[in-house]
This record gives structure tokens, C-alpha cells and sequence, in this order.
């Protein structure tokens, strides 16, 4: 899927007529306080977090989007309270059970990106089950991070190239950017356009590292349970209304 259009996207995103982002990522941010204003337990709040993931899902789809990325737990949130892991744990365990067949006939590509080994083995069964009957998908893949973590990401991609060096599959000076971003855990899809954080931090939280290099980010104070197809909306439009430079001057990525 790295594609003719994602060699040119650098220079075609800059144009008036600019499309929208081909690889969105989504920090789901905002549940716990969503659910504390309700006076609710934030439990509450991740719950109704899955409404709205089903509708950036719809929404993505339709808008054209091809990869989506969510931020569902990251390598941290294992020190949360336990209660709250679990509950997190559950949900995963609720979407792979009742959502993965609603993905399927909607031509959705299913895959958990991060390290799945600190999963139980029924989970990491399941997951390795939706991935396998939703491979062929292509309206979207869905990308869900689950113990993700940007650093983690880029380690594991060096220990896998370096362990391609030393099987003699890999040239040591022969190793660059794209050598390397074959490894990371996004390789093959577009480049990362479009990083959205809800919930109203203005930080990365060891998220997309390697893939944000060149992303818009996009920063709401909507707290992830109110996310909704407007608010997405408003997102793709503030980045289509970008000039995307990667380095270049204003003037050098005007020029028609
Ligand atoms: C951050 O809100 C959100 C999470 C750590 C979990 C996100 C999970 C879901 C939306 C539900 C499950 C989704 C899938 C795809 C399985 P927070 O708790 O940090 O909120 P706060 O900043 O208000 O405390």
C-alpha cells in the first residue's frame, strides 16, 4: 500500500484543491473526566468511549480515510488502577466479540498494532482471529494501539533490523528512512497526515513518534464521549485548510 499516491502526497497536499488526510490517528483522551462531570465512575466514561469509536469509524469510511489509528491503551496505562485496567481489558475483549463482524461486512481491515505478547493467550487469540478474517478488507484499515508505545515501537523495529543484519538479510550501509520504516508498526500504509487528540492536552503521550514526523496535530478540548462525525469533520477541515511544506518554503510547494 505504500503507493504511487503516497510518493506524491508530499507535494500534492500542498495544492489548493488539496484532498483529505489519508492515515488519521486519534488520542482518545477525556473518557475519565467525561464520566466525573456526570458523577459517574470513569469506568462510565471508557464505555461510552466505544459509541464514539464506532463512529469515527463510520465516519472514516465514508470521508475516504484510509488508515485510521486509535490510542486505546498505551504501554502506561497498565499502572491505572487495577479495576480500571480491567474494565479497559473488557471492553477490548467486547469489541473483538461483538464489533468485528459489523467491521467485516463493511469491508474493514482489522489490526492491533503494539505489544500483544502482555496480552493472555485467549485475547491474543481473538485478536489474531479478526485480523485473519478481515485481512483481505480494503475499504479501511483500522489500526487499534493497544500496549503501544511510540519508543516501544521504534525499539522493537532497531531489534528486528538489527537481527535482519546479523542473519545477512539486511546491508548494514544499506539501511535508511524507508529501510528502517519497514520495520515500525504502521509499514505499509500512507504516512501519518493527521494526529487528533480530544480531551484538551496539547502533548503526544509516546504515541505515533516515528510516524508524527511530518503529521498535522489537531488538539480539541471535546472530551473523547462527545467526539462525534462534526467534530471529525472539523478536524479534516482545519487540515485541509493547511499548507503542508515538509521542509520546503511556502513558495517552493505553491507553485502549481
Ligand atoms: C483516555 O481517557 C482513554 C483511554 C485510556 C481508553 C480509551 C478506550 C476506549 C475509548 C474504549 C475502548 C476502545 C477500543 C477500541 C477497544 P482518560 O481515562 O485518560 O480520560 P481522562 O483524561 O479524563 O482521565
Amino acid at each position: 500500500m505504500l503507493s504511487k499516491r503516497s510518493k506524491t502526497a508530499q507535494t500534492a497536499a500542498a495544492q489548493p484543491d488539496v484532498a483529505g488526510p489519508r492515515h488519521v490517528a486519534i488520542i482518545m483522551d477525556g473518557n475519565g473526566r467525561w464520566a466525573q462531570k456526570k458523577g459517574k465512575i470513569r469506568t462510565f466514561g471508557h464505555k461510552a468511549g466505544v459509541e464514539s469509536v464506532r463512529s469515527v469509524v463510520r465516519f472514516a469510511r465514508e470521508s475516504g480515510v484510509e488508515s485510521l489509528t486509535l490510542f486505546a491503551f498505551s504501554s502506561e496505562n497498565w499502572k491505572r488502577p487495577e479495576e480500571e485496567v480491567s474494565v479497559l481489558m473488557e471492553l477490548f475483549n467486547f469489541v473483538l466479540n461483538n464489533e468485528v463482524k459489523r467491521l467485516h461486512k463493511n469491508d474493514v481491515r482489522l489490526k492491533v498494532i503494539g505489544d500483544t505478547s502482555a496480552f493472555d493467550e485467549k485475547l491474543r487469540t481473538k485478536i489474531q482471529k479478526a485480523e485473519a478474517l478481515t485481512e483481505q478488507n480494503s475499504a479501511l484499515v483500522l489500526n487499534i494501539a493497544a500496549n503501544y508505545g511510540g519508543r516501544w515501537d521504534i525499539t522493537h523495529a532497531a531489534k528486528l533490523m538489527a537481527q535482519d543484519v546479523l542473519d545477512g538479510k539486511q546491508q548494514l550501509d544499506a539501511i535508511d528512512e524507508s529501510h528502517f520504516g519497514q520495520y515500525i508498526c504502521t509499514a505499509g500504509l500512507p504516512e501519518l497526515d493527521l494526529l487528533i487528540r480530544t480531551g484538551g492536552e496539547r502533548r503526544i503521550s509516546n504515541f505515533l513518534l516515528w510516524q508524527c514526523a511530518y503529521a498535522e496535530l489537531y488538539f480539541t478540548d471535546t472530551l473523547w464521549p462527545d467526539f462525534d462525525e462534526k467534530v471529525f469533520q472539523t478536524a479534516v477541515d482545519d487540515f485541509k485548510a493547511r499548507q503542508r511544506r515538509f521542509g520546503l518554503t511556502g513558495e517552493q510547494v505553491s507553485v502549481p
